[in-house]
């Protein structure tokens, strides 16, 4: 999976004060991908892109903190590479556990993927 640099220009803060993050370019993530992304504060997105809809969740698996990144995307859901685990990208809901993970709006303008983190 790819991992992009966070030391950026490309930070902005929007109207509400939550910070907005380029991701990458639609390019560097087609239909099917799923990238990492690297807060500053050490935190991580997974950013993925089903069918040309684009979806952001946290990074690391509620279970023991794999990178969901690094997991197999077959639809909407994204299975952890280590115990298998499945999660609904679209609402952060666990298929497996009563769990949650975060989710992230995703917007894309001028063919750039950005995050409201
Ligand atoms: S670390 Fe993800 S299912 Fe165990």
């Amino acid at each position: 999976m790819q991992s992009f640099d966070t030391n950026t220009n490309d930070v902005a803060q929007s109207p509400d004060r939550n910070q907005t993050f380029v991701v990458g370019g639609t390019d560097d993530l087609p239909p099917g991908a799923c990238i990492r992304f690297a807060l500053p504060d050490g935190d991580e997105l997974a950013v993925y892109n089903v069918n040309g809809e684009y979806y952001a969740t946290e990074n690391f698996c509620p279970h023991r903190g794999a990178l969901l990144s690094e997991g197999a995307l077959c639809g909407h859901i994204i299975e952890c590479g280590l115990h298998g685990w499945r999660f609904d990208v679209r609402t952060g809901e666990c298929l497996t556990v009563r769990e949650r993970i975060r989710t992230y709006r995703v917007k894309v303008e001028e063919g750039l993927v950005k995050v409201e983190v």
